[in-house]
Protein backbone atom coordinates (compact mmCIF):
# COMPACT_ATOMS: atom_id res chain seq x y z
CA UNK A 1 0.00 0.00 0.00
CA UNK A 2 1.09 3.46 -0.48
CA UNK A 3 0.48 6.52 1.84
CA UNK A 4 0.98 9.91 0.70
CA UNK A 5 2.92 12.21 3.18
CA UNK A 6 2.53 15.85 3.29
CA UNK A 7 4.83 18.34 5.50
CA UNK A 8 7.48 15.55 5.79
CA UNK A 9 10.17 16.41 7.86
CA UNK A 10 13.52 15.50 6.66
CA UNK A 11 15.35 16.52 10.14
CA UNK A 12 13.03 14.50 12.37
CA UNK A 13 9.94 12.60 11.33
CA UNK A 14 12.26 10.37 8.89
CA UNK A 15 13.72 8.29 10.60
CA UNK A 16 10.51 7.36 11.93
CA UNK A 17 8.58 7.52 8.96
CA UNK A 18 11.13 4.48 7.40
CA UNK A 19 11.05 2.69 10.20
CA UNK A 20 7.31 1.94 10.58
CA UNK A 21 6.93 1.96 6.75
CA UNK A 22 9.76 -0.80 6.49
CA UNK A 23 7.19 -2.50 9.19
CA UNK A 24 4.55 -2.08 7.81
CA UNK A 25 4.72 -2.31 4.39
CA UNK A 26 4.02 0.73 3.08
CA UNK A 27 5.88 2.72 0.20
CA UNK A 28 5.88 6.41 0.85
CA UNK A 29 5.27 9.34 -1.56
CA UNK A 30 6.67 12.07 0.83
CA UNK A 31 6.40 16.02 -0.28
CA UNK A 32 7.28 18.60 2.04
CA UNK A 33 4.96 21.06 1.49
CA UNK A 34 1.40 21.15 2.95
CA UNK A 35 -1.16 19.88 0.22
CA UNK A 36 -2.05 22.42 -2.41
CA UNK A 37 -4.44 22.34 -5.32
CA UNK A 38 -0.60 22.57 -7.43
CA UNK A 39 0.10 18.87 -5.52
CA UNK A 40 -2.72 17.05 -5.33
CA UNK A 41 -1.48 14.80 -8.02
CA UNK A 42 1.24 13.50 -5.81
CA UNK A 43 -1.50 11.68 -3.71
CA UNK A 44 -2.80 9.14 -6.83
CA UNK A 45 -2.69 5.77 -6.24
CA UNK A 46 -2.69 7.01 -2.61
CA UNK A 47 -5.85 5.59 -0.60
CA UNK A 48 -4.43 7.30 1.95
CA UNK A 49 -2.86 10.97 2.86
CA UNK A 50 -1.15 11.97 5.80
CA UNK A 51 -0.71 15.48 6.59
CA UNK A 52 -0.32 18.41 9.37
CA UNK A 53 -2.20 21.47 10.75
CA UNK A 54 -2.64 23.02 7.31
CA UNK A 55 -6.34 24.31 5.94
CA UNK A 56 -8.16 21.56 4.38
CA UNK A 57 -10.24 23.43 2.19
CA UNK A 58 -13.91 22.19 0.58
CA UNK A 59 -12.00 22.23 -2.76
CA UNK A 60 -8.84 20.73 -1.57
CA UNK A 61 -10.75 18.01 -0.43
CA UNK A 62 -12.67 16.74 -3.50
CA UNK A 63 -9.57 17.80 -5.70
CA UNK A 64 -7.96 15.05 -3.17
CA UNK A 65 -10.99 12.81 -3.46
CA UNK A 66 -10.71 13.13 -7.29
CA UNK A 67 -7.07 11.52 -6.80
CA UNK A 68 -8.64 8.55 -5.21
CA UNK A 69 -8.30 9.61 -1.51
CA UNK A 70 -10.24 7.75 0.84
CA UNK A 71 -8.38 8.41 4.38
CA UNK A 72 -6.91 11.74 5.68
CA UNK A 73 -4.43 11.11 8.93
CA UNK A 74 -3.58 14.19 10.31
CA UNK A 75 -0.41 14.14 12.81
CA UNK A 76 -2.11 16.27 15.41
CA UNK A 77 -4.19 15.61 18.20
CA UNK A 78 -6.84 18.50 16.78
CA UNK A 79 -8.93 18.77 13.52
CA UNK A 80 -10.54 21.55 13.18
CA UNK A 81 -8.65 22.59 10.00
CA UNK A 82 -9.83 19.94 8.22
CA UNK A 83 -13.37 20.69 6.64
CA UNK A 84 -15.23 17.18 7.99
CA UNK A 85 -18.75 18.13 6.13
CA UNK A 86 -16.23 18.07 2.66
CA UNK A 87 -14.89 14.59 3.60
CA UNK A 88 -17.92 13.68 4.56
CA UNK A 89 -19.83 14.52 1.04
CA UNK A 90 -16.55 13.41 -0.92
CA UNK A 91 -16.68 9.70 0.94
CA UNK A 92 -13.24 10.41 2.92
CA UNK A 93 -12.49 9.09 6.25
CA UNK A 94 -10.89 11.34 8.67
CA UNK A 95 -8.31 9.77 11.57
CA UNK A 96 -5.87 11.73 14.20
CA UNK A 97 -3.22 11.29 16.33
CA UNK A 98 -3.71 11.61 20.09
CA UNK A 99 -0.21 11.53 21.36
CA UNK A 100 0.44 11.55 24.72
CA UNK A 101 -0.58 15.22 27.05
CA UNK A 102 2.78 15.46 28.80
CA UNK A 103 4.72 17.65 26.40
CA UNK A 104 2.04 20.34 25.84
CA UNK A 105 0.91 20.26 29.92
CA UNK A 106 4.61 21.09 30.80
CA UNK A 107 5.17 23.56 28.19
CA UNK A 108 1.62 25.34 29.87
CA UNK A 109 3.25 25.44 32.51
CA UNK A 110 6.54 26.53 31.32
CA UNK A 111 4.27 29.65 29.80
CA UNK A 112 2.63 30.59 33.15
CA UNK A 113 5.50 30.27 35.15
CA UNK A 114 7.29 33.14 32.26
CA UNK A 115 3.92 35.10 32.54
CA UNK A 116 3.80 35.58 36.09
CA UNK A 117 7.55 35.78 36.44
CA UNK A 118 7.90 38.54 33.47
CA UNK A 119 10.32 35.89 32.05
CA UNK A 120 10.36 37.73 28.66
CA UNK A 121 11.22 41.29 29.98
CA UNK A 122 13.77 39.71 32.17
CA UNK A 123 15.69 37.74 29.35
CA UNK A 124 15.22 40.52 26.99
CA UNK A 125 17.02 42.93 29.71
CA UNK A 126 19.55 39.96 30.44
CA UNK A 127 20.57 40.35 26.80
CA UNK A 128 21.49 44.05 26.73
CA UNK A 129 23.15 43.96 30.00
CA UNK A 130 20.82 45.90 31.67
CA UNK A 131 20.53 44.01 35.05
CA UNK A 132 18.27 46.16 37.60
CA UNK A 133 15.44 44.73 38.80
CA UNK A 134 12.54 47.42 38.89
CA UNK A 135 9.80 46.50 36.39
CA UNK A 136 10.25 42.33 37.11
CA UNK A 137 8.29 42.25 40.14
CA UNK A 138 6.76 38.28 39.83
CA UNK A 139 3.88 36.86 41.73
CA UNK A 140 4.32 33.21 43.23
CA UNK A 141 1.78 30.49 41.86
CA UNK A 142 1.22 29.31 45.79
CA UNK A 143 -0.95 33.17 45.81
CA UNK A 144 -2.96 32.28 42.78
CA UNK A 145 -5.87 30.94 41.72
CA UNK A 146 -5.97 28.67 38.18
CA UNK A 147 -8.42 28.54 35.83
CA UNK A 148 -8.54 25.12 33.92
CA UNK A 149 -10.86 25.26 31.00
CA UNK A 150 -11.01 21.99 29.55
CA UNK A 151 -10.05 18.63 31.85
CA UNK A 152 -9.39 16.15 29.16
CA UNK A 153 -6.21 14.53 28.46
CA UNK A 154 -4.02 17.46 28.32
CA UNK A 155 -5.85 20.45 31.24
CA UNK A 156 -5.59 17.26 33.64
CA UNK A 157 -2.17 16.92 32.98
CA UNK A 158 -1.62 20.73 33.76
CA UNK A 159 -4.00 20.16 37.01
CA UNK A 160 -1.48 17.63 38.20
CA UNK A 161 1.64 19.44 36.88
CA UNK A 162 0.31 22.13 39.18
CA UNK A 163 -0.37 20.09 42.12
CA UNK A 164 2.73 20.85 43.42
CA UNK A 165 2.61 24.25 43.34
CA UNK A 166 0.24 24.59 46.29
CA UNK A 167 -1.93 27.05 44.15
CA UNK A 168 -5.85 27.02 44.03
CA UNK A 169 -7.18 25.51 41.08
CA UNK A 170 -10.59 25.42 39.87
CA UNK A 171 -11.77 23.82 36.53
CA UNK A 172 -15.08 23.73 34.00
CA UNK A 173 -15.37 21.23 31.52
CA UNK A 174 -18.78 19.74 29.35
CA UNK A 175 -17.91 16.41 31.18
CA UNK A 176 -16.57 16.57 35.35
CA UNK A 177 -14.08 13.62 35.92
CA UNK A 178 -13.56 12.32 38.88
CA UNK A 179 -9.26 11.99 39.05
CA UNK A 180 -9.55 16.16 38.51
CA UNK A 181 -11.96 16.25 41.34
CA UNK A 182 -9.23 15.34 43.51
CA UNK A 183 -7.12 18.31 43.09
CA UNK A 184 -9.55 20.80 41.61
CA UNK A 185 -12.81 22.12 42.28
CA UNK A 186 -15.39 22.12 39.20
CA UNK A 187 -16.85 25.81 39.15
CA UNK A 188 -19.20 27.37 36.31
CA UNK A 189 -17.66 29.38 33.74
CA UNK A 190 -18.74 32.50 35.34
CA UNK A 191 -16.92 31.77 38.35
CA UNK A 192 -13.62 30.89 36.25
CA UNK A 193 -13.86 34.66 34.96
CA UNK A 194 -14.30 36.13 38.56
CA UNK A 195 -12.21 34.07 40.61
CA UNK A 196 -9.05 32.85 38.16
CA UNK A 197 -5.74 34.56 38.28
CA UNK A 198 -4.85 32.42 35.16
CA UNK A 199 -6.95 31.19 33.48
CA UNK A 200 -5.75 28.56 30.77
CA UNK A 201 -7.28 26.77 27.76
CA UNK A 202 -7.47 23.19 26.95
CA UNK A 203 -10.48 22.59 25.19
CA UNK A 204 -10.51 21.59 21.14
CA UNK A 205 -12.29 24.49 18.86
CA UNK A 206 -15.75 23.87 18.19
CA UNK A 207 -19.16 25.65 16.97
CA UNK A 208 -19.59 26.47 20.40
CA UNK A 209 -16.58 27.85 22.31
CA UNK A 210 -15.16 29.86 18.84
CA UNK A 211 -14.13 33.14 20.60
CA UNK A 212 -14.89 31.43 24.27
CA UNK A 213 -12.69 34.67 25.19
CA UNK A 214 -14.27 37.83 23.97
CA UNK A 215 -14.92 41.33 24.89
CA UNK A 216 -17.51 40.42 27.34
CA UNK A 217 -16.20 37.68 29.20
CA UNK A 218 -12.75 39.50 28.97
CA UNK A 219 -15.01 42.33 31.24
CA UNK A 220 -16.03 39.48 33.68
CA UNK A 221 -12.45 38.21 34.68
CA UNK A 222 -10.42 39.97 37.45
CA UNK A 223 -7.96 42.61 36.67
CA UNK A 224 -4.47 41.68 35.71
CA UNK A 225 -5.96 38.15 34.40
CA UNK A 226 -3.16 36.25 32.77
CA UNK A 227 -4.10 34.09 30.11
CA UNK A 228 -2.67 30.89 28.31
CA UNK A 229 -3.74 29.30 25.60
CA UNK A 230 -1.87 26.09 24.48
CA UNK A 231 -5.19 24.59 22.65
CA UNK A 232 -6.45 26.57 19.33
CA UNK A 233 -5.87 30.39 18.47
CA UNK A 234 -9.64 31.37 17.68
CA UNK A 235 -10.83 30.24 21.02
CA UNK A 236 -9.78 34.18 21.70
CA UNK A 237 -11.15 37.25 19.65
CA UNK A 238 -7.62 38.83 18.81
CA UNK A 239 -8.66 42.50 18.95
CA UNK A 240 -10.73 41.99 22.37
CA UNK A 241 -6.89 40.10 23.50
CA UNK A 242 -4.87 43.43 21.74
CA UNK A 243 -7.74 45.87 23.64
CA UNK A 244 -7.44 43.83 27.14
CA UNK A 245 -3.83 43.77 26.97
CA UNK A 246 -3.68 47.80 25.98
CA UNK A 247 -5.77 48.49 28.76
CA UNK A 248 -3.79 46.03 31.74
CA UNK A 249 -6.94 44.28 32.00
CA UNK A 250 -5.10 41.34 30.78
CA UNK A 251 -1.76 41.25 32.79
CA UNK A 252 0.23 38.49 30.66
CA UNK A 253 -0.11 36.01 28.34
CA UNK A 254 1.32 32.98 27.09
CA UNK A 255 0.03 31.93 23.71
CA UNK A 256 1.25 29.25 21.78
CA UNK A 257 -1.77 29.60 18.93
CA UNK A 258 -3.38 32.65 17.75
CA UNK A 259 -5.41 33.57 15.58
CA UNK A 260 -4.73 33.11 11.62
CA UNK A 261 -1.74 31.29 12.03
CA UNK A 262 -1.73 29.43 8.96
CA UNK A 263 0.47 29.57 6.67
CA UNK A 264 2.64 31.36 8.79
CA UNK A 265 3.64 28.50 11.48
CA UNK A 266 6.46 26.32 10.78
CA UNK A 267 7.53 28.43 7.87
CA UNK A 268 10.30 30.74 7.53
CA UNK A 269 8.91 33.95 6.62
CA UNK A 270 11.75 36.61 8.12
CA UNK A 271 11.98 38.05 4.87
CA UNK A 272 8.02 38.41 4.28
CA UNK A 273 5.87 41.25 5.29
CA UNK A 274 3.37 39.80 7.49
CA UNK A 275 -0.44 40.52 6.94
CA UNK A 276 -0.74 39.55 10.39
CA UNK A 277 -1.19 43.05 12.41
CA UNK A 278 -2.44 41.22 15.46
CA UNK A 279 0.52 39.00 16.09
CA UNK A 280 3.04 41.68 15.06
CA UNK A 281 1.74 43.39 18.20
CA UNK A 282 1.08 40.83 20.32
CA UNK A 283 4.86 40.20 20.04
CA UNK A 284 5.75 43.41 20.66
CA UNK A 285 4.11 43.58 24.10
CA UNK A 286 6.49 42.77 26.83
CA UNK A 287 4.09 41.00 28.92
CA UNK A 288 3.08 38.53 25.96
CA UNK A 289 5.03 35.70 25.31
CA UNK A 290 4.88 34.08 21.87
CA UNK A 291 5.56 31.00 20.50
CA UNK A 292 4.47 29.23 17.26
CA UNK A 293 2.69 26.29 17.92
CA UNK A 294 5.52 24.57 19.53
CA UNK A 295 3.48 22.80 22.65
CA UNK A 296 3.53 19.37 21.12
CA UNK A 297 7.34 19.42 19.81
CA UNK A 298 9.35 16.74 22.10
CA UNK A 299 10.89 13.45 20.66
CA UNK A 300 8.16 11.35 21.89
CA UNK A 301 5.53 13.17 20.60
CA UNK A 302 6.93 12.76 16.67
CA UNK A 303 7.64 9.43 16.98
CA UNK A 304 4.11 8.57 18.27
CA UNK A 305 2.01 10.71 15.54
CA UNK A 306 4.21 9.49 12.73
CA UNK A 307 3.70 5.54 13.99
CA UNK A 308 0.10 6.03 15.11
CA UNK A 309 -1.16 7.73 11.48
CA UNK A 310 0.55 5.14 9.77
CA UNK A 311 -0.88 2.44 11.58
CA UNK A 312 -4.18 3.81 11.39
CA UNK A 313 -3.53 4.26 7.45
CA UNK A 314 -2.95 0.23 7.44
CA UNK A 315 -6.40 -0.20 9.91
CA UNK A 316 -8.51 2.07 7.28
CA UNK A 317 -7.20 0.12 4.24
CA UNK A 318 -7.78 -3.22 5.63
CA UNK A 319 -11.19 -2.37 7.59
CA UNK A 320 -9.84 -3.08 10.70
CA UNK A 321 -11.00 -1.34 13.96
CA UNK A 322 -9.33 2.24 13.72
CA UNK A 323 -8.64 3.71 17.22
CA UNK A 324 -7.44 6.53 15.70
CA UNK A 325 -10.86 7.36 13.42
CA UNK A 326 -12.54 10.43 14.50
CA UNK A 327 -14.96 10.70 11.64
P1 LIG B 1 -9.34 16.03 25.05
O1 LIG B 1 -10.36 15.68 24.03
O2 LIG B 1 -8.71 14.95 25.85
O3 LIG B 1 -9.96 17.08 26.08
C1 LIG B 1 -10.71 18.15 25.68
C2 LIG B 1 -11.66 18.47 26.81
O4 LIG B 1 -12.36 19.67 26.46
C3 LIG B 1 -12.72 17.38 27.05
O5 LIG B 1 -12.74 17.04 28.41
C4 LIG B 1 -14.02 18.04 26.61
O6 LIG B 1 -15.14 17.61 27.36
C5 LIG B 1 -13.71 19.50 26.85
N1 LIG B 1 -14.54 20.42 26.08
C6 LIG B 1 -14.89 20.34 24.79
N2 LIG B 1 -15.63 21.40 24.44
C7 LIG B 1 -15.75 22.17 25.55
C8 LIG B 1 -16.41 23.39 25.84
N3 LIG B 1 -17.09 24.03 24.91
N4 LIG B 1 -16.32 23.86 27.10
C9 LIG B 1 -15.63 23.21 28.05
N5 LIG B 1 -14.99 22.04 27.84
C10 LIG B 1 -15.05 21.53 26.61
O7 LIG B 1 -8.22 16.88 24.26
P2 LIG B 1 -6.73 17.14 24.70
O8 LIG B 1 -5.85 16.06 24.23
O9 LIG B 1 -6.70 17.48 26.14
O10 LIG B 1 -6.39 18.43 23.81
C11 LIG B 1 -7.02 19.67 24.04
C12 LIG B 1 -6.72 20.61 22.91
O11 LIG B 1 -5.35 21.03 22.99
C13 LIG B 1 -6.78 19.99 21.51
O12 LIG B 1 -8.06 19.86 21.03
C14 LIG B 1 -5.97 20.96 20.70
O13 LIG B 1 -6.80 22.00 20.28
C15 LIG B 1 -4.95 21.48 21.70
N6 LIG B 1 -3.59 21.02 21.42
C16 LIG B 1 -2.59 21.94 21.22
C17 LIG B 1 -1.29 21.53 20.98
C18 LIG B 1 -0.16 22.48 20.83
O14 LIG B 1 0.92 22.09 20.34
N7 LIG B 1 -0.30 23.73 21.22
C19 LIG B 1 -0.99 20.12 20.85
C20 LIG B 1 -2.08 19.25 21.16
C21 LIG B 1 -3.33 19.69 21.40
Amino acid sequence: MQVTVYNFREYDEKKYFDAYAEELGITLVTCPDAPTLDNVSLAKGSECIDILTSKMTPELIAALAQQGVRYITTRTIGYDHIDMKACKEHGITVGNAPYGPNGVADYTVMLLLMSIRKAKQILQRTNIQDYTLKGNLGRELKDMTVGIIGTGRIGKTVIQNLSGFGCKMIAYDLYESEEVQKLATYVSLEEIWSQADIISLHTPLTDDNYHLINAETIGKMKDGVVLINTARGPLVEAEALLAAIESGKIGAAGLDVVENEFGLYYYDRKNDVLDNRELALLRSYPNVTVTHHMAFYTDNCVKTVVEDSLRSCVCFVNGEKNPWQVS
